[in-house]
């Protein structure tokens, strides 16, 4: 049977809370293009490549936003903060007010990166690859920035979620895979990788 016959079985509700049971962070894709303000939030974002240094989001292809904000120069990727919610969803809501009360600044470029941000990258468009009812957007990173915001927006099973203080305390993660204690001096790569490049 081929993948594309399975994906016809797949009822899209049972596939959306599917796709929902994975935990993400959520960015602010956002610039300044032709005089406009543009932008969307994105819970689709993951880091792709050090060398050369690129990122990725999904979007729809019926966007409304994605034609206009294609044409900028540079994009900024805003990470969220766990006090962003309420940006969050202005940002996905009316175009017209997604900007409305956002201190955010401009790059020399266009690039709209939002104040509080967890992390910020300065990118541009490196490759379009339409994947179904989606477009995957590979973005060249040009530059990044700490941001001032602490901890991140978490967005899961429809919901929006915050980490634990503990989660984010290190010390409790650090020599434990599985729950099993070992020895991160001796045993730092996983089947040759080193577990820290991949969990970055
Ligand atoms: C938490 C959250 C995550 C979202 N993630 C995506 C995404 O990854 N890709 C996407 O195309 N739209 C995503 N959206 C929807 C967009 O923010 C926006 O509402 C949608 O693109 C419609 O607006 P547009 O027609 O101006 O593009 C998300 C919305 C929310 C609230």
């Amino acid at each position: 049977m081929t993948l594309h016959a399975h994906a016809q079985q797949l009822d899209p509700r049972t596939l959306r809370d599917a796709f929902g049971a994975f935990p993400s962070g959520v960015v602010a894709v956002a610039a300044s293009v032709k005089g406009q303000l543009a932008g969307i939030a994105a819970s689709s974002f993951t880091s792709v490549s050090i060398d050369p240094p690129l990122v990725s989001f999904s979007i729809s292809t019926t966007s409304s936003t994605w034609p206009l904000l294609r044409e900028a120069d540079r994009l900024g990727i805003s990470v969220l903060a766990d006090h962003h919610d309420a940006v969050c969803r202005q940002l996905a809501g009316p175009r017209e007010e997604r900007f409305a009360g956002l201190p955010f600044r401009v790059t020399d470029g266009g690039a709209v990166l939002l104040d509080e941000a967890v992390a910020t990258y300065d990118c541009s468009v490196h490759e379009e690859v339409v994947a179904g009812d989606h477009v995957i957007v590979l973005l060249e990173v040009h530059e990044v920035g700490g941001g001032d915001g602490e901890h991140p927006l978490v967005f899961h099973r429809s919901a929006f979620a915050k980490l634990h203080r503990d989660d984010l305390d290190p010390a409790r993660l650090d020599g434990r895979i599985n729950g099993a204690e070992v020895d991160r001096g001796a045993e730092k790569t996983v089947a040759g990788h080193s577990a820290d490049e991949d969990a970055a």
